[in-house]
């Protein structure tokens, strides 16, 4: 059942160019510039009348929910919150009848995101969920949603779900913008054509598995490890970090490389490896800056950089790769790599990956 591969996280790894081919489907109409998502399209009148969405997940699910922040923000122009499930619920939060609240949770049971459901379901709140386990608890408490479709998961550390639901947000995003008007025919046209294309992209990324298995035997032991990045990479370097900790037990943190000299920096030194995503977006040059910052103290940098990238290059220790996109896409194709290094550095070190101790791939108690 594993394909071939020796674990499930790995078969996973490598289903993304599909998953996402089948979380498209359908849904997206390049040509035309037009996206349709059947599960939500009875509440296009309330997605032109929004002014504020609240995201509430946990985990990787929250990761997605920051990634659905930016996208939902900068191109369909309505203010976006992401909360932690967990919090949300006791913190007897504002909600009026005008929000919309939307619930991402691959197995759709975790116990904290369907309180926070059924808190904010009682206060009149609109709710979608984003849901990768069809029929589950939380997709039959929703008003409406928009399955991911990424197939079962069955590593405990999330993977294709996780980018299945990056591109379900990215899809709502896209939609919300077409119902508002906050985008162009053309605009719509250009970034379809680019997200269609996003599985090709992901298939090259996966041809730096070798160069990733190569760069982890050299950071197997490592005790730390930090993840930086910028805008829509901040949430990926979160996610870099989690599944860093989760698979392997390497301490990870992930923060916005800006932040990184409001106190990381003091932990810098040859011991701690530093993974920057610093590919060719709007912040590729304060990311530089953040990079050059790592190198005079002495750290070591391992970057996920643009195709064909040199200035990266003759800074960093160590250079992956990836396919240019659109700043949109970002996440999508850079999560790759970081999938890939904690996979490896987990085998090296001998864990067992597909079920890390004390990690449950449902989390149905509070
Ligand atoms: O099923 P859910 O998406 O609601 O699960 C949320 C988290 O428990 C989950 O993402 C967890 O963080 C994973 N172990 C991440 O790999």
């Amino acid at each position: 059942e594993k394909g071939g591969y020796d674990h499930f996280m790995l078969k996973e790894i490598y289903e993304q160019p599909r998953s996402i081919r089948d979380c498209l489907r359908g849904r997206i109409y390049p040509q035309q510039g037009n996206v349709q998502l059947g599960g939500i399209k009875e509440y296009a009148d309330k997605l032109r009348n929004l002014d504020r969405i609240i995201i509430v997940a946990c985990g990787t699910s929250w990761h997605a929910g920051l990634v659905g922040e930016y996208l939902i923000e900068e191109y369909a122009r309505i203010s976006v919150e992401v909360e932690y499930a967990s919090e949300f619920r006791y913190r007897n939060p504002i909600i009026t009848e005008k929000d919309l609240v939307i619930a991402i949770s691959q197995s759709g049971e975790t116990a904290d995101t369907m309180a926070a459901i059924e808190l904010a379901k009682e206060k009149g709140a609109t709710i979608f969920g984003v849901c990768n386990v069809v029929g589950a608890s939380i997709p039959r408490v929703t008003h409406a949603g928009v399955y991911t479709h990424a197939g079962p998961e069955i590593g405990v550390a999330s993977t294709k779900a996780f980018t299945s639901q990056v591109t379900v947000l990215t899809l709502m995003a896209f939609y919300m913008a077409q119902q508002r008007g906050a985008i162009t025919q053309s605009k719509l046209i250009e970034y379809l054509t680019e997200l269609d294309a996003i599985p090709t992209l992901i298939e090259k990324a996966l041809k730096t598995n070798d160069k990733i298995k190569e760069i982890a035997a050299k950071f197997k032991d490592s005790r730390n490890c930090l993840f930086l990045g910028r805008g829509s990479s901040f949430p990926v370097a979160l996610e870099g970090a989690l599944k860093l900790k989760e698979i392997s037990y390497i301490h990870a943190e992930g923060y916005p490389a800006a932040e990184m000299k409001h106190g990381p920096i003091a932990l810098i030194d040859a011991e701690m490896p530093v993974v920057f995503i610093a590919t060719k977006h709007s912040s590729y040059e304060k990311v530089i800056s953040n990079i050059q910052e790592v190198k005079a103290r002495g750290g070591r940098v391992i970057a996920i950089v643009s195709e064909g990238d040199t200035t990266v290059k003759d800074m960093a220790d160590y250079v992956i790769e990836i396919p240019q996109t659109g700043e949109a896409f970002v996440p999508l194709v850079a999560t790759i790599p970081l999938q890939l290094l904690s996979y490896h550095i987990a085998v090296m070190r001998g864990c067992n990956v597909d079920q890390p101790r004390n990690l449950a791939k449902s989390v149905t108690v509070e």
